[in-house]
């Protein structure tokens, strides 16, 4: 039997084919190389570079290869470009899963999983928020997300098909054994952003708003390493190949950081002060949004090893550092 990963030669989805790769699994990658990156694909796993949108190579993919299940990471990801251009994030996002989990079904795959995001909740106030919480995108990126949860529940219902949906919150950090990294060119994400500035690869970088109502006026994240990550995604994988039922789940350790605190790790980490300038509020952006995971914890068994913004920040600086050294592409 065969994993399918889509988008793994993005950021996430290359830790997840490392970390299957070291289970002994079988994988077949899809990524269409838009933002990913070939060399981010170990050898051992089979690369097929096309569109999850295009079924009959999804559907052909599935078939010769024997996948019996799929974890549909291929997505789009900025929230302020899916405010600029809603219509490309449903188009990416929801449009292209709809026919991935229809090449699935087709095709009698009975397991996905499938990287949702916190952006779900929208504004969910400075509490932890569990799976209940009713969802309120404040972005269409967050709502590309949830119609895709949408739909897989209703696959579900219909069909012998079953998923797991993870809820992400901030995704950081790198492979401990520094075999992969966040390496999206143009990446807008905070802890990429400041360890580019602290490396000198950007002059300075900005603050996005400091009136929000938070600690230190700055937004709040639950920064979670990325090998946590992908580790609840195998014993996503684990629990529906045994016949687990369908279910969404955070991802996250519980605990937010503001703006300011996660600058400060950077800065203390790099042992440099980092130029950080205030600027005006980033439209989408919630005031703070932290997750409660012992939903994760109780129903996965999952259990965080890297719950640690130094230690995240480290092994994020010390990609930066080797990214240079490249030869991307
Ligand atoms: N920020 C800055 N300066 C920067 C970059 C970011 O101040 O240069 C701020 C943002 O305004 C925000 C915080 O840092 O307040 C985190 O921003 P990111 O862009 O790193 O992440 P987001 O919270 O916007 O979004 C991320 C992922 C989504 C996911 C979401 C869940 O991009 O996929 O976390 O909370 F849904």
């Amino acid at each position: 039997m065969t994993v399918l990963v889509t988008g793994g030669a993005g950021y996430i989805g290359s830790h997840m084919v490392w970390d299957l790769l070291e289970a002994g699994e079988s994988v077949v990658v899809v990524d269409a190389l838009s933002t990913g990156f070939k060399w981010a694909v170990p050898p051992e796993a089979k690369l097929v570079v096309g569109d999850i949108a295009d079924q009959a190579l999804m559907r052909q993919t599935i078939e010769r290869n024997y996948v019996d299940a799929i974890i549909h990471f291929a997505g789009s990801v900025v929230v302020p470009d899916s405010v600029r251009d809603p219509l490309a994030y449903y188009e990416n996002n929801t449009s292209k899963s709809r026919t991935l989990i229809d090449a699935a079904v087709k095709s009698e795959v009975k397991n996905f999983i499938f990287s949702s995001t916190a952006a779900v909740y929208g504004d969910a106030g400075l509490l932890p928020v569990d799976e209940e919480h009713p969802p309120r995108p404040e972005s269409p990126y967050g709502l590309s997300k949830l119609m895709t949860e949408w739909m897989l529940r209703d696959t579900a219902a219909a069909h012998n098909f079953h998923y797991t949906a993870l809820r992400y919150f901030n995704v950081a950090g790198a492979d401990p054994k520094g075999r992969t990294g966040q390496s999206t060119r143009g990446a807008t994400h905070l802890i990429k952003i400041a360890c580019e500035t602290a490396l000198g690869k950007r002059r300075f970088m900005e603050v996005f708003g400091n009136n929000y109502s938070t600690p230190d006026g700055t937004c709040v994240r639950d920064y979670i390493h990325v090998s946590d990550l992908v580790a609840a995604h195998r014993l996503a994988l684990e629990r529906l190949r045994s016949g687990g039922s369908s279910m969404v789940a955070n991802c996250g350790y519980g605990r937010g950081y503001s703006v300011k605190e996660v600058i400060a790790s950077v800065e203390r980490v790099h042992g440099a002060p980092i130029d950080a300038r205030p600027t005006s509020a980033r439209p989408g952006d919630a005031a703070s949004v932290v997750a409660d995971s012992s939903k994760a914890r109780n129903e996965l068994g999952w259990v965080p090893q890297l719950d640690d913004l130094d230690k995240i920040v480290e092994s994020a600086l010390k990609w930066e550092a080797a990214l240079q050294f490249r030869n991307q592409r």
